[in-house]
Formats: structure tokens, sequence, C-alpha cells
């Protein structure tokens, strides 16, 4: 990064109230909007948060879930820890086997609410970029299948392009609803945008789609 990309990233709306608020990253905002407008994050959720460092989207499920709910927070990179007993992290690829079992184990029951705002490793090559993306939520849909209860619900990043419409016909028979939206903490230069996903059909119907 630039020395005047970060000097402008510092003087930026929501890295300074990010920092006054005391959240791990100015991220934490885009999750505060996306939750206030689909109410996805309730009291006593079991929430996996997938490419969850440093942890600003954690912090905030934190919030929404209270005492009786969990959040498992599941990075490449470590994420310190919160004082919320309630909150697990798990470090490794969760595109891999070996992380799914992991999640699984951890969680002991199904989860009501999987989000991943992770993001590939960014080339500025639009395509690039979209396919490794793909690779991502795909990977995010993979255990959706295997640790989400039936009726439960996903906040995923997605990077458009083309191969995103047919990924989303196959999203979109998985679940009631589905939207894509991008809250206004979300920077307008950039092409990310967020996928809803509400009321999941169950993992036996995965198998075929993906
Ligand atoms: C934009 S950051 C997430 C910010 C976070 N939501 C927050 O509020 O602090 C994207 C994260 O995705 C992680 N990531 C990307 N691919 C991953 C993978 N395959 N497995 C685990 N983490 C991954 C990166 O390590 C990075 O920390």
């Amino acid at each position: 990064m630039t020395k005047k990309w970060n000097a402008e990233r510092k003087n930026e709306h929501y890295y300074q109230m990010a920092k006054k608020q005391r959240y791990r990253s100015r991220a934490s905002y885009k999750l505060l909007q996306l939750n206030k407008k689909f109410k996805i994050i309730r009291k006593g959720s079991y929430v996996v948060d997938l490419g969850a460092a440093p942890g600003g989207w954690s912090q905030v499920a934190l919030e929404f879930v209270g005492e009786k709910g969990m959040v498992i927070g599941v990075d490449l990179q470590r994420i310190k820890p919160f004082e919320e007993g309630n909150f697990l992290e798990i470090r490794g690829d969760f595109t891999e086997d070996e992380t799914i079992k992991r999640i699984e184990n951890v969680l002991g029951k199904k989860a009501d609410i999987i989000l991943s705002d992770a993001s590939p490793q960014l080339t500025g090559i639009k395509d690039i970029d979209h396919l490794r993306s793909i690779d991502l939520v795909t990977g995010v849909i993979k255990i959706a299948a295997s640790t989400l209860n039936p009726g439960g619900n996903v906040i995923i990043k997605v990077f458009p392009g083309e191969e995103f419409k047919d990924l989303l016909q196959k999203i979109k028979k998985l679940f009631k609803t589905v939207k894509t939206t991008k809250p206004p903490s979300s920077r307008k230069g950039s092409k990310e945008m967020y996928l809803i996903a509400r009321g999941f059909k169950g993992g036996k119907y995965f198998k075929s789609l993906i």
C-alpha cells in the first residue's frame, strides 16, 4: 500500500468511527448495516464467521448473539482473543476438508448463521479476482451444506462477474430467498457485494448442485 493510500484510509469516516467506537476494523460497520436491514443475527444464534481476521465482524456478531449464543471465527491469520468466553478461533483454510471437520467438531451442533467476509488475495486483475472469489463462495456453500441448520441464513461477500451468475442460480435453489446488496460503508470503488441468503433448505440439496 502507498503512503497516500494509508493517509487517505486514516482520514476516512468509517475508519475514524471504528477507532472511536473500538471496533477492530471498519468492516464492522458493513455487518452492523447489513444486520440492521436484514435482521440475520439474533440473540442466542450460533454463528460461524469465515475469513474473520482481525475480528471486526466477530465482534459485532458477539454483541448480537449475547451470552447464550456462540461465534466461531475462522481465518488463515491469527484472530486476537476476545474477552467473551463464547468466541472460539480456528486458524486454517476454510476451503480445506480438515478445517471443515474442525468447525463441525467445535460447533457440536448445527450453526444458525454463516458469515463470510473472506477476500481472496486481490491482484487488481478483474477476472482472476472474480474466479478466486467464486472459489471462496463455493467453499462457504460447502460448509453450509454440512454445518447449517435447515432454515439458517448466510451473508457472503462476492466479487460479481461472469461465473457468478451461474453460481447464484445454484445458490437460489438451496435457500428460500437470495438477495445481493451493498451496504453504505462498502467503499464505492470496491466491486464487492454481499449475498444475503435466507431459509436454508438443507444439505441434501447440495450434492447435485455444486
Ligand atoms: C476483509 S478480511 C475480513 C475482515 C473481517 N470481516 C473483519 O471485520 O475484521 C478477509 C479475510 O479473509 C481471510 N481469508 C481469505 N481466504 C481465506 C481462506 N481460504 N480461509 C480462511 N481465511 C481466508 C483473509 O486471511 C482475511 O483475513
